[in-house]
């Protein structure tokens, strides 16, 4: 059954260990971080864009997916699905659909605004049991389309958004989706302290998990960050066993194309990083 992210999180904070949030885009993917989990005894957090729920056929569509492989592949260990930065219309639709955690990404907007829209959002998830993530001071890089410049939060902002009750929070501390670029200064851990700080024992979440460096992502859990997303990591090495793969020309040996055998290779790069990811953020054997 799926679970709300609240009680992994709150484990993981008090744990000092983050739990990761693995970006699906199709059945493959969803196996694999599944299996993953449940072969490593750690919690997971599947994430789902609007962008990959449109291309998987709908949210109804990934939540019978998703409750089926937890029953037909004996997963036990907790699994929240949520909705990675979310409209606020995306966000109803998810409820409404069965997820069992969701963020509603405005950031965009101007503080009142955002604090307006994500009350609305904790009061009808809360009646659902369903965890909330809200995000303050917008991440950089590209994301389904979207451009982000990057902020840095700011931390009484923070702490009126935390203040709402929010499960986790999302802010800004440097952190870009995707690669980051060579001049790239790095998190702002003076930033995240003080959030830390002024927001008490709130789960943090460092979105952009793909390209920080190992040192920076320890010292971002020291400092109470419990969640950690990562997508851009999986899709590189998913296209890039497929491609080998395919320029092997070992789609064409026997009994010619055959997408179970095509897309075999993703799937265990897949079922690799997510492991790696596990071990790097502590929530092996955490379940
Ligand atoms: P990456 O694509 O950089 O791994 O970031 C994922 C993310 O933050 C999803 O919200």
């Amino acid at each position: 059954m799926l679970v709300s992210a609240k009680e992994m999180l709150n484990k993981a904070r008090e744990g000092k260990y983050a739990v990761g949030q693995f970006n699906i885009n199709n059945l493959e993917w969803t196996k694999a971080v599944l299996l993953t989990a449940q072969e490593n005894n750690s919690p997971v957090i599947l994430g789902v864009s609007e962008g990959a729920g449109k291309y998987m056929g709908g949210y109804k569509t990934i939540v019978g997916m998703v409750n089926g492989m937890l029953e037909e592949l004996n997963i036990t260990v907790p699994v929240a699905l949520h909705l990675d930065h979310g409209s606020y219309n995306g966000a109803l639709k998810v409820i409404e659909a069965g997820f069992s955690s969701v963020m509603f990404d405005g950031s965009h907007y101007a503080i009142d605004e955002n604090i307006e829209k994500t009350t609305e959002i904790i009061k009808i998830a809360g009646e659902k049991g369903i965890s909330v993530e809200a995000e303050v001071g917008s991440i950089g890089g590209e994301e389904d389309g979207v451009v982000g410049a990057g902020e840095v939060a700011d931390p009484s902002e923070c702490k009126s958004i935390a203040d709402l009750g929010v499960t986790m929070l999302a802010a800004g501390i440097g952190n870009i989706h995707g690669k980051y670029p060579e001049n790239w200064k790095g998190l702002d851990f003076d930033v995240l302290a003080k959030i830390n700080e002024m927001t008490g024992d709130m789960p943090l979440v460092l979105h952009g998990g793909t390209g920080i460096p190992e040192d920076m992502i320890k010292k971002a859990i020291s400092l109470g960050v419990s969640k950690i997303n990562v997508n851009t990591e999986c899709q590189l090495t998913f296209a890039a066993a497929t491609r080998k793969y395919i320029e092997e020309g070992k789609d064409l040996v026997g009994k010619g194309f055959d997408p179970r055998k095509v897309l075999a290779p993703g799937f265990e790069a897949i079922k690799a990083t997510v492991k790696e990811k596990m071990e790097l953020f502590g929530s092996i054997n955490k379940a």
